[in-house]
């Protein structure tokens, strides 16, 4: 078996990029599964920051193969312009990174339909990150995608027309006023068409199972957060895809019986980007405070990320449906100095106390109950073995690793790559 999955259990932004990065030495392949230009990964090595949208986050080592899955999906103009980004660093991304045919594209009116779908939605609005992400996922279960394939077909212009075409009419359909030049941004989408078919383009599915035979070993990178999934996010407040452990196989086409460990990513405490339920957030300096210290600020969108405790209902949860077998604890350093930890491990719902996720999570339903620590003063950035950890820390792992009953293997305690202590 030689697949590893490596996912975010709470809403994203969990720190996938850093540690996707961070193991690359140890895997020969690293395959995005899902999502598309919505994420934005981070990394941080010789003083220099990284944002990865599309691209694997194993990119900038020489050894890893860096495959785009089935499941992705991909934006020519914005993934270019992230090809141009790495430019300057010396990658030779011709020979290391290679796309599914079966990816979907993202087409200029898919980014404009998400736009006049989030303006028609008015205060109900998902805050989607409108990068086209939905309306492509729309058009690929609907069965009505361009695929990455199709761009090798000699007529994939008329499809490609004939699909604008519907859509511009269904954007007048929503009747709101979004301003936009199509021409234009076919234009730039053309252009960047035909960089994109400098790369190569393979059967992808065929490829890493083949990989597995020769006995390779494949690390597949998530992107959002399980709490964003279709299927067991806080819907409709999610993102398009399956961003849970199922969405690797789908994504990939690797067997289930192919995948080893799962490992989930949570950070110290929860933030959450866009619209929808977030029973643990603070409204208060706390909050404020955490934002501040751990930079919670989109990497794609710049927005605020409202911010609260770890909830461990969620994470339960979504260590179930993930299977994960080890769990990386990021941003620890960020809550240095707080007078007190909370930990939510219950919920009253509707008068009873509850330790599952109930289906109707509105805000007035559903209130946190929460386990209080004493907080670490230390500075953990400095830190680069377990015996350096405050008493504090090690409680408050010692407990999150009882209450999960899954080891925490790695503690993050900055966001460089050499910031970083196995456990
Ligand atoms: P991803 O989408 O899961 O890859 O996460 P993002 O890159 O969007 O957001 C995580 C942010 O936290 C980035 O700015 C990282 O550089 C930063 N980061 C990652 N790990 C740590 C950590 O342990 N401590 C601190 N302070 N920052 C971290
Ligand atoms: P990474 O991979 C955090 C959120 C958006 C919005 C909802 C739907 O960096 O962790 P979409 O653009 O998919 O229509 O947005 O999902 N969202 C993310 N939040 N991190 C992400 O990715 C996200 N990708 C989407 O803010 O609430
Ligand atoms: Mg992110």
């Amino acid at each position: 078996m030689a697949v590893d999955l490596l996912l975010g259990l709470q809403w994203g932004d969990e720190g996938k990029g850093k540690i996707v990065d961070v193991l690359t030495k140890d895997y020969d392949i690293i395959a995005r599964f899902q999502g598309g230009p919505n994420a934005g990964h981070t990394l941080e090595f010789d003083g220099i920051k990284h944002v990865l949208r599309t691209i694997p986050s194993g990119i900038f080592h020489k050894t890893a193969m860096n495959v785009i899955g089935n499941g992705v999906v991909i934006d020519p103009v914005v993934f270019v312009k992230e090809l141009e980004g790495l430019d300057q660093f010396d990658i030779d991304y011709k020979a290391k990174l290679i796309i599914s045919r079966k990816a979907h594209l993202i087409l200029p009116t898919h980014r404009l339909l998400d736009a006049a779908s989030e303006a028609s939605k008015g205060k109900a609005k998902i805050g989607s990150t409108l990068k086209g992400i939905g309306p492509t996922y729309m058009d690929k279960t609907g069965r009505n995608g361009i695929r990455v394939g199709d761009l090798e077909l000699s007529d994939w212009k008329t499809k490609y027309r004939n699909l604008a075409d519907k859509h511009e009419a269904m954007i007048s359909f929503y009747n709101v006023d979004i301003q936009y030049d199509l021409q234009e941004m076919e234009t730039e989408f053309f252009e960047s068409v035909t960089r994109l078919k400098e790369l190569t383009f393979i059967d992808s599915e065929e490829y890493l199972n083949q990989a597995i035979k020769a006995g390779k070993t494949i690390l597949a990178e998530g992107a959002q957060g399980s709490l964003l999934d279709i299927d067991f996010g806080t819907y409709p407040f999610v993102t398009s895809s399956n961003t849970t452990a199922a969405g690797a196989c789908t994504g990939l086409g690797i067997a289930p019986n192919k995948v080893k460990d799962v490992y989930g990513i949570f950070k110290a405490y929860t933030t959450r980007v866009g619209s929808g339920p977030f029973p643990t957030e603070l409204f208060d300096e706390v909050g404020a405070e955490m934002a501040e210290v751990g930079r919670e600020f989109g990497a794609v969108t710049g927005r605020p990320r409202r911010c609260g405790w770890l909830d461990l209902v969620a994470l339960k949860y979504t260590c179930e449906v993930n299977g994960v077998t080890q769990l990386n604890m990021m941003k620890g350093d960020v809550l240095s100095g707080f007078d007190t930890l909370k930990v939510c491990t219950a919920y009253t719902y509707k008068g009873e106390t509850i330790t599952h996720l109930p289906y109707n999570i509105e805000p007035e339903n559903v209130n946190p109950v929460y386990t209080e620590f004493p907080c670490w003063k230390e500075d953990l950035t400095k830190m680069r073995n377990v015996d350096q950890f405050p008493k504090e820390l090690n409680d408050y792992i010692d407990f999150l690793e009882k209450e999960l009953e899954i080891p925490i293997k790695i503690v993050s305690v900055g966001p460089d790559r050499t910031q970083t202590i196995l456990r």
